[in-house]
Formats: C-alpha cells, structure tokens, sequence
C-alpha cells in the first residue's frame, strides 16, 4: 500500500479527499495534518475530528498545525466553505481528540523515522509542508513525493490570476515548488472536470449508511456556493483529484514542465506559472495535470465510499 500523510483545510472538498485517503484499499494513511486556509486552523482542525469520529477512522493522528501563512496574514475562504470551513452538514462534537505533536513536528518525525516511502499530499495552502522544509532540511531525501491540489494553468479562482491554496500563501509554495522532489500539481484545469453533476449525486443517494449521506449534504451547500460565486451547474470536487493521482496512473493526464510562483505580482499575485512550452529554460519540476478521466475518477471515489459501514 501506498504510505501518504494528507494535509489539508477542511474545507468540503478537503473532508471527501480524507474520506478517500483513509479507505481506500490501495493506501495507507498516515497522519492527517491540518493548516490555515479555508478557515482557521483551530475550526479546520475541528472539522477534521468531526469527519474522523462520524466515518470511525480512529486510527489515524490528526495533528494541527499552522495557523499563518509563512510571511503573511492569514486570508480565509468563507463565500465557499461557510463560517465554520464546512458549513451545511449538521456535525455533532467530535469524539476523538488531537495529537499531541504539532502537525510540523509530526511530519517531519515520520518522514525522518520512514523509509523514503511516504507521499505527501496536501491539499491546502502550503505553509506546513514549507515550514517542515525549513525546519528539517534532512526531510528533503525522505519525501518521495509531493501530489498537490493547488494552482492553475490558466485563470485563478480567487482572483483572476490565481488558484486559492497558492494564493493563500504563495512564499511557502514557491518553496516547495523549489524543493527538487517529485511533484505532481493537479490544478483547476482538472478539478474543475471532476464535478458533482446530477448524475452522480443520484449514485452517491444510492450508497447506504451515514458517510455517503455526510458527503451527499457536504454536496449541497458546495455545490449552492459555486452556483452563487461562480453560475457552475455543479461543484467541482478539487482535493479528492490530489489523492486519486497517487491512487491510479490513468485517472489524470500530465505534463512536465517547469512551475513558478508569482509571489509579488501587482495583478497575478498567488499565480502558478506554467511553461508548457519550455519557454524559460528552467527544467521541468513538476508535472501538471490537465485532463481527468471522469469516470475512472467517481468511480474510484464512490467504491471507495461504499467500503464505508
Ligand atoms: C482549493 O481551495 C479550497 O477552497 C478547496 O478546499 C481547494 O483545496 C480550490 O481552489
Ligand atoms: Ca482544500
């Protein structure tokens, strides 16, 4: 099985990717670290207990850890997620607690103690993968890849120039992006193919028990926040593509190319430059998706929600 860590911001789209990475059969999660995006560490790191006590993975440390951007202040995500991060699903209190480490300290613990065999996937903004960089360089050689929501090819979400968990903080992304591990960024161009169209809510309604019917009411606040932000016809489920990528080869199609970070643009702050031509003659460090498989992707995300009791 395939060993990864997820870091995330739940964040609606951040709850079904853990759902993902915490059941299927192919992989072995770790540990689950949260981060400032969505909303404040302290409620996406609430809502990240709340997902693990309604779905019993009881098993896994969830670790909380930045609450800033590496350099800036922090800017949150409420038109899309809601006061709470994940607003809609009625949630009781959590019935498990955090870890005592902090989710920088966690990583680079289990990254140091590991084999080289652990994939980092976050799917927030950058600063805790960045601030265990800094702090442990010796991680470096241990990470054997990075797999990335975050990002676009072409025009942002948060502003016209840039994808929201760069945008959030872009110096940490700059930072990894510059790591020299293998990276795999899957950005707007493909979240924005994996959406929950009609049909699909009508398979997950047919999936028993409380899992599919949390993801079902997760849906619907999601999908009403892109219709009112965005006029989509349904939401685009971003963070479950970035654990999908380590799951199947042939979910999303990629391409190698050299990424960089606008880190002090006056218009396109936050954005990810991609020289799909080679443009700048910096040699590839990532590669990009640019196309998803549809079916192959709710497939693997709806039999996965099936395991769940
Ligand atoms: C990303 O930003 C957040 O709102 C989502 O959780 C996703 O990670 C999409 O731009
Ligand atoms: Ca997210």
């Amino acid at each position: 099985r395939q060993k990864l860590i997820l870091d995330c911001d739940p964040g609606h789209d951040d709850a079904i990717a853990l759902l993902l990475a915490a059941r299927h059969p192919a992989l072995e999660l770790l540990a689950i670290t949260t981060v400032a995006g969505n909303q404040s560490v302290e409620k996406t790191s609430l809502n990240a207990l709340k997902v693990c006590s309604l779905a019993k993975i009881l098993d896994v440390p969830v670790a909380k850890g930045m609450n800033q951007p590496l350099i800036r202040p922090a800017r949150h995500a409420a038109d899309i997620h809601g006061d709470t991060g994940m607003d809609g699903p009625e949630m009781p209190a959590p019935t498990c607690s955090l870890a005592p480490q902090h989710a920088v300290d966690l990583l680079i613990d289990l990254l140091l103690h590991s084999a080289g065999d652990i994939i980092l996937v976050p799917t927030g903004p950058l600063t805790n993968i960045a601030a265990a960089i800094r702090r442990e360089p010796a991680i470096l050689p241990k990470i054997q890849g990075i797999s990335l929501m975050g990002g676009a090819i072409s025009v942002g979400n948060v502003t016209a120039s840039a994808e929201f968990n760069i945008w959030a903080d872009p110096e940490a992304a700059e930072l990894v992006f510059a790591c020299g591990r293998p990276i795999t960024m899957v950005p707007l161009e493909v979240t924005h193919q994996a959406l929950a169209t009609e049909e699909i809510m009508q398979r997950l309604h047919t999936l028993p028990g409380p899992v599919p019917a949390f993801v079902a009411d997760l849906l619907h606040y999601f999908a009403d926040s892109y219709r009112q932000v965005f006029g989509f016809p349904a939401p685009p489920i971003h963070d479950p593509c970035a654990v999908a990528a380590i799951i199947d080869p042939d979910v999303i199609a990629f391409k190698e190319m050299h990424v960089a970070i606008e880190c002090r643009g006056h218009w396109t702050e936050g954005r990810t430059i991609c020289d799909i031509y080679g443009k700048s003659g910096f040699s590839p460090n990532a590669r990009v998706g640019y196309a998803l498989s549809f079916e192959r992707f709710w497939s693997l995300l709806l039999d996965t929600l099936q395991l769940y009791e």
